[in-house]
């Protein structure tokens, strides 16, 4: 994104048209961007060739899962609704991996219908009904375990999954015990070992943990595992003070782990391949003096981006035309919704803002559609992709008549 004439463009589109164009709040994704981030995971890993399964729950929109499975990558998906979208998107089920920890009956015998890659169980309880239905089904059904190595991401506690208080996976004393479980059940091949520590991880030192957990665990177990598949996490730069991760480190270590083990690499990244892809317009629809600040009213509120309301997150707002003027009040910027952590940041320092502007939040392409709601009954946002000269409507706005 960047300012052309004081416009906010995107692909040389600029902002105020199209929410002129399609309305707000809207959510609008960069397809160079899309490409970029890729075409950067495949490139830094690509002394392994690992497979990219990209992480559904971050994104659920059908034509962006279209787009990405056309770079090659495979679907991490973790309810019968995402697998489903994943194989309607085209993803080849040889590439799809299905976690979580609480998966149905109905869930495990869809995908093993659909012959998707693994299985990541992460109980005893849910092998013993992976082998189950397996056997009703008269099948071989391939999994992996979820290791929870119980290594401290350095990430916001609500969005750590590799420690021992995590519900995620089993300890190592566990996974060993299960293993043998698996060798003695007919139904089941055990191919996977499978780990994710977190999200938005910007530091390589708990991946390095996480991987020599990984490693001691295989050498105790003494099983070939043909995939292991180390999750996501990687995280992006919300803002311009955010250390990047680094990725030549991470590589470095998993170099590492693969001169001792022999096995293939899975990654399911969601945030840093679509999370600054998108944006979020919205326009201002009043602003009310609150004494020490002012409250700038924006149409769009937390049931269209949850993050700020659940996690505390920070997304960068711009204005979409820019001008000099810069406020002397301190601004708020909050949503419609009838509660008070209906709101996005406080800033010191922001341009002068004025009522029907329009302003652009920033890098709201993962967990931002896909976590939103229809809270106070307000339709979701429309979705559009902008690729070069085309912008495409890749998912309508909702009407009140859809809710009511
Ligand atoms: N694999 C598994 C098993 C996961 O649980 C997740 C994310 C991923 C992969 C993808 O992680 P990523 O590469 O996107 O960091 N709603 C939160 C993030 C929750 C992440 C949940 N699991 C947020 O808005 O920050």
């Amino acid at each position: 994104m960047k300012y052309k004439n004081k416009q906010l463009t995107t692909e040389n589109t600029n902002f105020q048209s199209l929410a002129k164009k399609f309305g707000t709040p809207a959510y609008c994704y960069s397809y160079s961007k899309l490409k970029e981030n890729i075409n950067n995971f495949k490139e830094n890993f690509k002394s392994f060739s690992p497979l990219i399964c990209f992480s559904v729950k971050s994104n659920t929109n059908l034509n962006i899962i279209k787009e990405i499975k056309k770079f090659g990558l495979g679907a991490d998906v973790v309810s019968k609704g995402e697998l489903m979208l994943a194989l309607k998107a085209g993803v080849n089920p040889s590439k799809i991996v299905f976690s979580g920890v609480g998966k149905t009956y109905e869930e495990i015998s869809f995908a093993i219908e659909k012959k998707i890659l693994l299985i990541n169980a992460e109980s005893k309880s849910e092998i013993q009904e992976i082998n189950k239905i397996a056997k009703q089904k008269k099948k071989i059904v391939k999994v992996g375990i979820r290791l929870n190595p119980n290594t401290d991401a350095k990430t916001l506690k609500q969005i750590s999954t590799g420690k021992s208080e995590n519900k995620f996976g089993v300890n190592s004393k566990k996974f060993y015990e299960l293993v043998k479980y698996c060798e003695n059940s007919k139904n089941i091949s055990l191919e996977c070992l499978s780990v994710h520590i977190g999200s938005q991880i910007l530091d390589h030192k708990p991946y390095e943990r996480m991987l020599k957990a990984v490693s001691n665990i295989i050498n105790k177990t003494n099983y070939k595992f043909k995939f292991v598949d180390l999750g996501g996490g990687m995280g992006i730069s919300y803002s311009d003070k955010i250390k990047k991760l680094n990725y030549k480190k991470y590589n470095s270590a998993i170099k590492n782990f693969l001169k001792k083990h022999d096995t293939k690499i899975i990654f399911e990244p969601g945030r840093s391949i679509i999370g600054n892809t998108g944006t979020l317009i919205s326009k201002i629809i009043y602003i009310k003096d609150g004494g020490a600040k002012k409250f700038i009213i924006l149409d769009a509120a937390m049931n269209d981006l949850m993050r700020p309301a659940l996690y505390g997150a920070v997304h960068k707002i711009l204005p979409v035309n820019k001008s000099n003027n810069v406020s002397k009040n301190i601004y708020e910027f909050v949503g419609p919704i009838c509660e008070s952590t209906d709101k996005f940041v406080t800033l010191k320092k922001f341009q002068k803002l004025k009522e029907k502007d329009f302003i652009a939040i920033c890098d709201v392409g993962a967990y931002g559609m896909s976590l939103s709601s229809n809270y106070n009954l307000r339709p979701k946002p429309v979705e559009l992709l902008v690729k070069g000269r085309t912008i495409k409507i890749i998912k309508n706005r909702q009407k009140h008549t859809d809710l009511i």
